[in-house]
């Protein structure tokens, strides 16, 4: 019977020989996955022999992913801001750059609470997530927002112009029992019948689609939907940001995930879209324009 060292050792090589980035933590996760335990118990013990079934079912996973398959697809899930998404090939794999769009969106709403914005209006705040996918921003900020005691005080809705995204989404919303925190709905982008919104989250499709026809890894395994941006990339974005005079309350603020060479073109979109509305980009943690966040004046 191999043991997890000699297996890990093994799959490493040939992980790393089929242009894996990150061959030995894709053997971890992956073997971690077949044995049943975590990363943590495939690095404490090397020495322990893995049965036969553990071992097959890890070489059908290993081919998977020597195949190009993304670990999230094979494992079914990824953990995003903190939590725990399934993940398949219905929507796109969550991306780490993605967290601070919710984080962007927890401090804006909890601002606003905090000036009993909501509260002088009678109303709660109220929060769009363009473009849900798994449900990662709605579901991670809803699991932010609980943990704050706050969730209450938040109208939360999620878009997503794919059934199978807003499926996927739901089951999601059900494993952290937040189905009935967040209304999730198929439609194009956001349909003025569902409200002005206080807050609206944006990761829309932004690669331009000649980029898109090209792209390696796990974008070739994840929807086509989700990935093109159209010609310049921004196609999307742009129709958003068209709509915000009827979709974005008055004060209210929109945050939409950009593209790291779209730190000029998505503010200038924004110009011409609502002339006059304040926009700023904020970088992530490498340094990268990530969000473009415009604001409409209260009047
Ligand atoms: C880049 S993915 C982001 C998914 C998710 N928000 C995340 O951050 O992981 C973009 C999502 O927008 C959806 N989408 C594309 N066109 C759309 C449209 N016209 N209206 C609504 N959603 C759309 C795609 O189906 C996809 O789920």
């Amino acid at each position: 019977m191999a043991t997890i060292g000699a297996l890990l050792a093994d799959a490493v090589q040939r992980l790393r020989a089929s242009g894996s980035d990150t061959p030995r933590l894709d053997a971890e996760l992956l073997l971690a996955r077949a044995v049943g335990t975590d990363r943590i118990g495939i690095i404490a013990h090397p020495d322990v022999p893995v049965g036969q079934d553990a071992a097959a079912a890890f070489a059908q996973d290993l081919a998977r992913r020597e195949a190009g398959e993304p670990v999230a697809y094979i494992r079914g899930l990824k953990e995003f801001h903190g939590i725990a998404l399934a993940t398949d090939a219905r929507a796109l794999i969550p991306r780490p750059e993605t967290e601070a769009l919710v984080d962007a969106g927890e401090l804006q709403i909890v601002g606003r609470l905090a000036r009993g914005a909501a509260a002088a209006a009678g109303s709660r705040v109220r929060v769009a997530d363009v473009g849900t996918g798994s449900g990662a921003v709605a579901i991670a900020l809803a699991v932010a927002l609980r943990r704050r005691r706050i969730l209450e005080a938040v109208e939360l809705v999620a878009t997503d112009a794919s059934p199978d995204a807003v499926a996927l989404a739901r089951e999601n919303a059900a494993a952290h029992a937040l189905l009935d925190s967040i209304s999730i709905v198929e439609a194009d982008l956001l349909p003025a019948s569902l409200g002005r919104m206080d807050v609206i989250l944006a990761n829309l499709p932004y690669v331009p689609s000649a980029v898109v026809a090209v792209l390696g890894g796990s974008a070739r395994f994840e929807p086509h939907l989700a990935l093109d941006g159209g010609a310049d990339g921004l196609a999307l974005v742009r129709r958003l940001l068209a709509g915000l005079p009827a979709t974005l309350a008055p004060g209210g603020v929109a945050l939409l995930e950009i593209g790291a060479d779209q730190g000029v073109a998505a503010p200038l979109a924004a110009a011409a879209a609502v002339p006059g509305w304040p926009t700023v980009v904020t970088a992530d943690i490498a340094g990268l324009p990530r969000v473009l966040q415009v604001d409409r004046p209260a009047s």
